[in-house]
């Protein structure tokens, strides 16, 4: 079983950027507790980080055929990336979308989601600890359809 594990625009910032949205751990840090985890479940995880939403929708094609599941924080594509969102939709791989912070109880921008209508759920505000619950839930549902 492989999983894909997407951060779109700014991410490669975390650790820097606003902590007190984000939390203090890089994206190396993130990307090594999925692993962590993904090692424990026996699952493969690749991971992609981009600040262009084109060089999301490459990655997506060429390796969503040999992926069972995505794990998406968009970033700010969350909101408006309807090229992103038909891409996901194009996989039709079961997607669970992550975000750091509670988008719902900041600017109301931040609470609309053109990608939820094309995933499976969405985990907010738990930190990076929202990714592992991503992978449990996504790696438990997919075992279940085996
Ligand atoms: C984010 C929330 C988005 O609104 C923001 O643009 C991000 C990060 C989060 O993880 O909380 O870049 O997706």
């Amino acid at each position: 079983m492989r999983i894909l594990v997407v951060n779109g625009p700014n991410l490669n910032r975390l650790g820097k950027r606003d902590p007190t949205q984000y939390g203090t751990q890089t994206l190396a840090d993130v990307e090594a507790a999925v692993a962590a985890r993904a090692s424990e479940l026996r699952v493969d995880v690749s991971f992609f980080q981009s600040n262009h939403e084109g060089a999301i929708i490459d990655f997506l094609q060429a390796e969503s055929d040999s992926a069972d599941g995505i794990i998406i924080n968009p970033g700010a594509l969350t909101h408006y990336g309807l090229s992103l969102r038909d891409a996901l939709a194009d996989t039709t791989l079961p997607i669970i979308e992550v975000h750091l912070s509670n988008i719902h109880a900041r600017e109301k921008f931040r609470s609309v989601s053109v990608i939820a209508p094309v995933a499976r759920g969405q985990i907010a505000g738990q930190g990076w600890k929202g990714y592992i619950s991503a992978l449990d839930l996504l790696v438990d549902s997919l075992k279940e359809t085996r």
